[in-house]
């Protein structure tokens, strides 16, 4: 008989979110603002930040702000974190927000309150033996730091972030040995105001801001092997396979380029230690000269990640043929993919795409891999019971797994990890909206903020309970 093919022992399956996005309470027990906190929900959320008429204060006649209140996970967590205990997770990829720890970005002391709460999440996470995994920033620099400082282009949000990561380091690193510092840092080559917290910002400047968090990373991972060896840091990319549309050697070339700059300069640079060859070429002939400080260099070089985590929903197709210029394939670019279909938000779903970016990856860097963020985002429509029958997510996640599977075990792929985004229902980053849903927990909760945001298990979450019981065999 055939045996199975399973995942590694030890394999870390979980689920992933970030502060904003699920904690709420954004202004509880001296949190500070943060950029999340002035995004407005609606699709033209990502159109309104890009806008310099959009002032990035809080209007509530005007807009409403879904992350506000998020899910509630700042008063709920334990209930959450049984959750997840309940369907076996062995890690809880969970960011902390900065702002809760330095209000202003810029503040002297820690606000101990802030501190305390994450004690008594991780302390909760560890109760039940899920393995916290925490990503220092994740589309979240506190507001004050793009007032009064215009973001990342500015060098000293270099200091403020290393006084942070110390602190958080210094407080958990007996309890956390899974880090990671920027969340989709890559996002920021196109300026997303996420990633970077700038808007308008010319592409000196947001190369500028990229290398500042490449030394920020660097220097907190300085700090955690410092303070524990065990500690493992990764860098976290967003990655889009990319195809030629056709076999036109210009069209490949278009695609290769839009391939390193987009899925490997960041991970070049944290990964190798060094500003790859075309990158220096290219800023030679855009005019960009980066201001590096002496000792900048030596640090990229010397503290590199210890694994690569990337988040992957899509992949994206690259034609030079003028009939498809301005067809938009997905949320990321390109063109349309004729084999593909796609979410109800137009993102194009590639299981097959995943092992490809996963084999790729390995093969260029050879170091452990983690695949921090995927899924689908669906609308769930509940019965009167709150029954969810959402095997489209099931499908979704099921294919996925399956190919992350060949690429270990047929194409000898060390990844180590799996943390489907969204594990409960959250609030969307591109949208704020709720009914974008990840989840295998729906939350009782709408897109203008009625609910009673009670949790209700999902279909699919007996399915993945058994994926993890049976370590990747879900039948
Ligand atoms: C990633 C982000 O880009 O995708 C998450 O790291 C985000 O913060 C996720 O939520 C899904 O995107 P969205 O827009 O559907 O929430």
């Amino acid at each position: 008989t055939e045996v199975k093919r399973t995942f590694p022992e030890n394999f870390l399956w979980g689920g992933a979110t970030a502060a904003n996005q699920l904690e709420g309470a954004y202004n509880e027990d001296g949190k500070g603002l943060t950029i999340a906190d002035v995004s407005p929900g609606g699709k033209d959320r990502m159109k309104l930040l890009r806008s310099e008429d959009y002032p990035l204060e809080i209007d509530t006649d005007k807009y409403t702000y879904p992350n506000h209140k998020g899910i509630d996970f700042y008063h709920r967590y334990k209930e959450d974190i049984a959750l997840f205990a309940e369907m076996g997770f062995k890690t809880f990829r969970m960011s902390i927000s900065w702002a809760r720890i330095f209000p202003n970005g810029d503040d002297q002391a820690p606000n101990e309150a802030g501190l305390q709460f994450y004690d008594n999440v991780i302390d909760e996470l560890l109760k039940h033996n899920i393995e916290p995994t925490i990503t220092m920033s994740h589309y979240e620099t506190p507001l004050n730091l793009v007032k009064a400082y215009g973001g990342w282009k500015n060098r000293k949000l270099v200091d403020f972030f290393e006084v942070y990561a110390r602190t958080i380091l210094e407080r958990y690193h007996h309890k956390v040995k899974y880090w990671m510092t920027f969340n989709e840092i890559n996002t920021g080559v196109g300026g997303s105001f996420f990633s970077v917290a700038m808007r308008n910002a010319t592409e000196q400047e947001n190369f500028q801001a990229l290398h500042h968090q490449f030394v920020a990373s660097s220097i907190a991972t300085k700090i955690a092997h410092e303070l524990n060896p065990n500690i493992k840091v990764g860098c976290m990319s967003i990655y889009a396979t990319m195809y030629a549309y056709d076999s036109n050697p210009q069209t490949v070339l278009a695609m290769k380029e839009r391939n390193r700059m987009f899925n490997y300069f960041c991970n070049d640079i944290q990964v190798r230690g060094e500003y790859p060859s075309y990158a220096i070429s290219y800023f030679k002939q855009h005019g960009i000269e980066l201001d590096i400080l002496p000792g900048d260099l030596d640090l990229i070089k010397n503290y590199t990640v210890d694994y690569l985590s990337f988040s992957y929903y899509m992949s994206s197709v690259i034609s030079t043929d003028p009939n498809h210029q301005g067809v938009s394939g997905n949320f990321l670019g390109g063109t349309r993919n004729p084999f593909l279909e796609a979410s109800d938000w137009g993102w194009e779903i590639d299981p097959v795409g995943l092992r490809i970016a996963l084999g790729d990856l390995y093969e260029r860097y050879g170091v452990p891999l983690y695949v921090s963020e995927n899924g689908l985002g669906a609308i769930d429509t509940p019965d009167a019971n709150f029954v969810i029958n959402d095997d489209y997510r099931i499908d979704y996640l099921r294919k996925h797994i399956a190919e992350m599977e060949k690429a270990i075990n047929l194409d000898g792929v060390d990844l180590f990890a799996y943390t489907p985004w969204g594990c409960i229902d959250l609030v969307s980053a591109s949208t704020g909206e709720m009914s974008k849903r990840y989840g295998f927990i729906y939350v009782d909760l709408d897109d203008d903020g009625n609910g009673t945001m009670n949790r209700y298990k999902k279909k699919s979450f007996n399915w993945y309970k058994n994926v993890i019981a049976s370590n990747g065999l879900d039948e």
